[in-house]
């Protein structure tokens, strides 16, 4: 029986750091509530202008196909991850493509957030089981800072995201005691528009029986997608009812992490690391507790990096690996939740 392993993993975070106190000469916020509420000390922005989504993953799958050994020609598919697209279309992965001047392979894009890692790591891992493919690279890459309200208004998230990008190689292995054991994924749209970027979309205000999502009053046909309206009143930006997240999140992301062990016969002793998705380190710190793993089970880094959406699990399994705290043989949990809702997890034997 074939199963996928991660042979080489990278990241890259742009150089430009921010801390809470540079975000306090836009909006009306502190370095003490973000760190009381989030845990985060700083992110990191991308270039204005030099740098994209798909500019930060080819960063970040270079040193992961170096490190897996191979080459990006010889890479055979693509699957990236992303809710901050270079383009609303055509997606990250032709661009990414193109930029490393890879052979005509598939390019897949994936767009499930927070969960987003996990669910084209996922789609990579059933097509090397299957046999379709041996070298497939999985990016995940975000630049929120391009589309955050920096007033005031947008400060309950503007104060939680940051820049950056992760990428594995997946391969085959016929050691059955490494790699990918078993993935997970879920999703529950029914609070979909609690944690939602509406607009540009087609959505019409259909989903919530006509509440404003956008204003369309007095849009001509053509303007429908993007009003001047709409920009008017700041609905270009994300929404987030954070306590109501929180509450979902602490539910799911420990019955997601149960889910993996108990389909492998395994434990919470057995976990060598959880790396949970970076969303806010009191959501990390609940389900440690809820879970009773010890601090050295558990690696957070949104303390530097904020929260990257789908490229923060492969940053910390990065850093971790390169820290050494994810050696040969080591048990390791993947799980996230985010925006959907969706929440996911992965179990595997580095
Ligand atoms: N600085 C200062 N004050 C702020 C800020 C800020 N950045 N943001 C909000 N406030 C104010 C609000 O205006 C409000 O003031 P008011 O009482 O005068 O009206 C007060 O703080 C409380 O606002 P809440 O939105 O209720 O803040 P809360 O205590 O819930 O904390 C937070 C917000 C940190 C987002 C919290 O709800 C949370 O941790 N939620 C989990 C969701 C999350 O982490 N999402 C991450 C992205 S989603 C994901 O990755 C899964």
């Amino acid at each position: 029986m074939l199963r996928s392993k991660i042979s080489g993993i990278g990241m890259y975070v742009p150089k430009n750091v921010f801390t809470n106190n540079d975000l306090v000469k836009y909006m009306d916020t502190s370095d003490e509530w973000i760190q009381e509420r989030t845990g985060i000390k700083e992110r990191r922005y991308a270039d204005r202008t030099g740098e994209t989504t798909t500019t930060m993953g080819v960063e970040a799958a270079k040193i992961a196909i170096e490190r897996a050994g191979t080459t990006a020609q010889d890479i055979d598919f693509i699957v990236f991850a992303t809710i901050c697209p270079d383009y609303y279309f055509p997606g990250c992965g032709v661009l990414l493509q193109r930029a490393m001047q890879m052979k005509e392979i598939g390019a897949l894009d994936v767009r499930n957030q927070c969960s987003g890692f996990l669910y084209a790591l996922s789609v990579a891992d059933q097509f090397i089981k299957t046999g379709m493919y041996k070298n497939i690279l999985v990016v995940a890459s975000e630049k929120h800072s391009f589309g955050l309200d920096f007033s005031t208004r947008g400060r309950n998230i503007s104060v939680i995201f940051g820049d950056g990008a992760g990428a594995v190689v997946l391969q085959p292995t016929e050691n059955v005691n490494s790699g990918i054991l078993s993935t997970h994924l879920h999703s529950d749209g029914n609070n979909a528009e609690i944690l939602a970027m509406y607009n540009p979309g087609t959505h019409a205000n259909h989903w919530l029986n006509g509440k404003e999502l956008a204003d369309f009053e007095n849009a001509e046909i053509g303007d429908m997608f993007m009003s001047h309206a709409m920009i008017d009143k700041a609905q270009n930006f994300p929404t987030m009812d954070g306590q109501a997240v929180f509450k979902v999140a602490v539910e799911k992301f420990p019955a997601v992490i149960k889910e993996s062990l108990e389909a492998n016969n395994l434990q919470t002793s057995d976990l060598r690391l959880l790396i949970p998705h970076q969303a806010n380190l009191r959501i990390s710190q609940f389900v440690q507790r809820k879970m009773e793993l010890r601090d050295d089970q558990v690696y957070n880094n949104i303390q530097k990096y904020g929260n990257t959406t789908a490229a923060s699990i492969p940053i910390a399994l990065c850093e971790a690996w390169e820290m050494g705290k994810v050696k040969e043989g080591d048990l390791v949990c993947l799980a996230a939740f985010g925006s959907g809702f969706t929440w996911a997890s992965a179990l595997l034997r580095w």
